[in-house]
């Protein structure tokens, strides 16, 4: 008797005490069974176009908030509108940190400065501010229109020149050189020779390319270094590379800028505004290798990311002939007809007429995000989302292609119909940001949102606007435009666009 009296008190309290236990457990969002410590090397080696497939098979699964968890890392994929808006927006304090920086990214034991992985907090706000408020502000814009111009030219020259000499034209090469042009200009405030140009783009797409390779480095750097000796060592060299071809970029500027201090220079560039920053933290200047890497991540930021939706909306417009038709339609009920004897190019203030123009860009946006991830973003505390609890330290990341091609939110999610973003029907233009909603997230959202928004849009809708006027961009003979993607640092064509070029108007 007393023996059962003993069993089932203890029977009773141990159901109680782990009845309280689950009251006080974490009710983590759903996702597969934790990965071994291996899966953390297995899974830095796969691309993140792999990464991406398992996702969405997950997701079917799991639903739109699920956390893996890899070795003791967890990282939690958001898949909906309304979370990403929460987490975002709503919880923009918390989930507005960055994971610390990768081995192959810092390679000192300095703290790296950097906008995009400094942890959230003074550093950051004091450099996303400089750049956002000095360099992106729409009101500097128009200081860089005569660079803008001039790379538009250029462009079009080599084009030109291209399509004297084959008949179909690859045009990838030619946006990102010219996008690397107008950021290199900015960023120093020079108009280099192509020489300088390119050996500049090598360096930094060396960089930006090699990464999966370099990374398996992360995993346990002191063995990478080891296991992967040559890896190590061309990395090492293309770091040096890059100081041999910044460096002395950033010197002359400088020293330019100091001696005629007085005149004031013609154009604010980007390296003007990084001197006299005094860092919050540590109360000093920033020193010569920090502001090297800050004016590469400027170039890393917005070169290959805009010409990638460059060349996805050119190629749309090849693909669709009645589209880039009625383009040309808007382009010259605004500005004429281009088929004057004469070069002329169409201005920015121009830009603002031409609603289809934006609604074209606003789709390639859409339908082909040049990222189909954010950043990894770090929450600072334990965080309820939608009933679940987001775990301090966790990595987050949200899935912004699946975003922008959910059929309950987008209409034939698939097609590429700028149509859609014409007419809202209360009349107002799409916001982009996503403050009050988020419908896709080219740009991510919250405070974290890229600062270069605005620029990237005017680029794009004045590099598309000109292109459209000058040239019929017609597809190549029997051949048809493929829309496969790639991933690479951005999610490029996998077949590079070919078109045929044929000048609407006699230049020269
Ligand atoms: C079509 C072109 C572009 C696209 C699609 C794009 C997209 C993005 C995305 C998705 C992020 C990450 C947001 C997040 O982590 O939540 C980002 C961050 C960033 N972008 Fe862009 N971007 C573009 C052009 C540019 C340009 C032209 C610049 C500047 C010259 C720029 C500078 C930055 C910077 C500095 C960050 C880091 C922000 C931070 O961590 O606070 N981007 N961009
Ligand atoms: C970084 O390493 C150098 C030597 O390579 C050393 O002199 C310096 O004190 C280190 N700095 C920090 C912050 O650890
Ligand atoms: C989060 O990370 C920080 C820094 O790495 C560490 O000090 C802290 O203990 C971590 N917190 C949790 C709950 O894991």
């Amino acid at each position: 008797m007393e023996t059962w009296f003993f069993i089932i008190v203890s029977l009773c309290v141990s159901a109680l005490v782990s009845s309280i236990f689950k009251l006080f457990k974490k009710n983590l969002p759903p996702g597969p069974p934790i990965l071994p410590l291996v899966g953390d090397l297995i899974w830095l080696r796969r691309p993140v176009s792999e990464l991406e497939f398992i996702l969405r098979r997950l997701r079917t699964r799991y639903g739109p908030l699920m956390m893996l968890r890899i070795g003791r890392r967890k990282l939690v994929f958001i898949a909906s509108h309304s979370l990403a808006h929460r987490a975002l927006i709503q919880h923009g304090g918390v989930f507005s940190d960055r994971p610390a920086p990768l081995f192959t990214s810092k390679i000192s034991n300095r703290t790296l400065k950097e906008i995009s992985s400094a942890a959230y907090g003074p550093t950051w706000r004091l450099l996303r501010r400089n750049l956002a408020q000095e360099i992106l502000h729409p009101a500097r814009f128009k200081s860089y229109s005569s660079s803008r111009r001039w790379v538009l030219s250029m462009l079009v020259n080599r084009l030109l020149d291209a399509s004297k000499s084959e008949i179909s034209v690859r045009v990838m090469d030619h946006f990102q050189y010219a996008m690397f042009c107008l950021l290199v200009n900015m960023c120093f405030g020079e108009k280099l020779q192509e020489k300088q140009i390119k050996g500049i783009e090598s360096v930094q797409r060396g960089l930006l390319l090699g990464f999966p390779r370099f990374n398996v480095l992360n995993f346990w750097p002191a063995l990478g270094k080891i296991i992967f000796r040559k890896r190590w060592k061309e990395l090492i060299q293309l770091r040096k590379e890059q100081e041999n071809v910044l460096l002395p970029l950033i010197r002359s500027r400088l020293k330019r800028i100091s001696e005629h201090q007085e005149d004031g220079a013609a154009v604010l560039a980007y390296v003007d505004t990084l001197v006299n920053l005094i860092l919050p933290e540590e109360n000093r200047k920033l020193d010569e290798p920090e502001i090297m890497r800050l004016c590469s991540e400027f170039l890393a930021a917005g070169t290959d990311t805009t010409s990638t939706a460059l060349q996805w909306i050119m190629a749309n417009l090849v693909k669709y002939p009645h589209i880039q038709a009625k383009l040309y339609d808007e382009i010259t009920g605004v500005v004429g007809s281009s088929k004057s004897s004469q070069l002329q190019l169409i201005e920015e203030q121009d830009l603002q007429k031409m609603l289809y123009l934006k609604a074209i860009v606003l789709e390639g946006l859409r339908r082909h995000p040049p990222g189909h991830f954010v950043l990894p973003h770090k929450v600072t505390q334990d965080v309820e989302l939608d009933g679940y609890m987001i775990p301090c330290n966790a990595t987050v990341n949200f899935m912004v292609a699946d975003l922008g091609w959910d059929p309950k939110v987008w209409k034939d999610p698939m097609e590429f119909k700028p149509e859609r973003f014409l007419a809202t029907s209360s009349g107002e233009a799409f916001d982009i940001t996503g403050n009050r909603e988020i419908k896709m997230m080219p740009f991510g959202a919250g405070r974290r949102i890229c600062p270069g928004l605005t620029l990237a849009l005017l680029h794009l809708e004045y590099f598309v606007a000109n292109l459209i006027w000058i040239f019929e961009w017609i597809p190549e003979e029997g051949d048809h435009v493929d829309l496969t993607e790639k991933q690479e640092f951005t999610t490029v064509m996998k077949n590079p666009l070919r078109a045929r070029i044929s000048p609407r108007i006699r230049i020269h």
